[in-house]
């Protein structure tokens, strides 16, 4: 359903401090996949996801969704069929609006503007009933501001809000980071039964790989703006993190030894 061919982002262009943020990503996601993706700190994995959902475009490739190019398709107009979180609590969600103001405003995303916020009765019974279904609670709190809910129960809710509408992909990027231990946990198993019950595409960006090998079909490792390694299957059930790490050393002695014969 996601068929990326050749993407590249070059940030600051020109620039003493011009950095080549994503090279010649090449990665394919099926509709049933559920892609975890690992990779150190400034590996490309937030402007993947950004260039994804269209925040800006790439400097070169090509992006498409069930067969059309969306590689210039404006953000807004990719809401329809993109649904994302991200790792603070505070984006995704309006402070200052109610619970049920901010699922107006998730049911509106990717339609013609003409801010219609205005909460009715009918509307109004449909979210208790699909928030009921969360098991958290926040049916009973519709009128309450999300500025007084917890980071957990905020996150919650901008995952029930990123999949109310039924997108057809799913990016989470992190989105348990600033969570306690506990509340990540009940975040994730969330994740888990949402992602099972809309049975969307979905690519969710962890720094945790135990995590990473435990959710989905598939796991992709990303480093310095490369997809380095991708397991899935069969191979993937079977993986431990202690594989996975040797893995990922090898192929960095590999690029070592690759840049030592350069050198040469
Ligand atoms: N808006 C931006 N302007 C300039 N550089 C950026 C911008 N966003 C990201 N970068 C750089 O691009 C690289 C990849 O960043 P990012 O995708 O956020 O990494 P990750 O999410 O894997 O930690 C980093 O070197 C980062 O500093
Ligand atoms: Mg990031």
């Amino acid at each position: 359903m996601l068929k990326i061919r050749h993407l590249s982002k070059i940030f600051l262009r020109g620039s003493v401090n011009e950095n080549l943020a994503l090279r010649n990503i090449n990665l394919t996601v099926a509709h049933a996949d559920f892609v975890t993706i690992i990779g150190s700190n400034g590996a490309g994995k937030t402007t993947l996801l950004n260039l994804i959902s269209g925040v800006y475009p790439p400097e070169e490739g090509r992006i498409e969704i069930n067969g059309m190019d969306v590689t210039n398709l404006p953000e807004h107009k990719r809401a329809n069929f993109i649904g994302r979180v991200f790792q603070s609590p505070l984006q995704g969600t309006a402070s200052s609006l109610t619970l049920e103001e901010n699922l107006a405003i998730a049911v509106l995303r990717g339609k013609k503007r003409g801010l219609r916020l205005a909460v009715t009765r009918k509307k109004r019974e449909e979210f208790r009933e699909r928030l009921r279904a969360l098991g958290l609670g926040l049916e009973n709190r519709l009128q309450e501001r999300v500025g007084l809910l917890s980071g957990g129960q905020r996150q919650a809710l901008t995952i029930f809000m990123a999949v109310f509408t039924k997108p057809e992909l799913l990016l989470l990027d992190e989105h348990t980071a600033s969570l306690d231990p506990k509340t990540a946990r009940r975040i994730i198993s969330l994740t888990k039964k949402i992602v099972a019950e809309s049975r969307l595409a979905t690519l969710m960006v962890t720094h945790n790989m135990e995590q990473a090998l435990e959710l989905g079909n598939r796991t992709i490792v990303m480093e310095e703006g490369e997809i380095i390694f991708d397991v899935s299957g069969e191979d993937k059930k079977k993986m431990t993190v202690k594989d996975l790490l040797e893995n990922f050393s090898q192929i960095k002695k590999r690029e070592l030894v690759e840049d030592k014969m350069l050198l040469v």
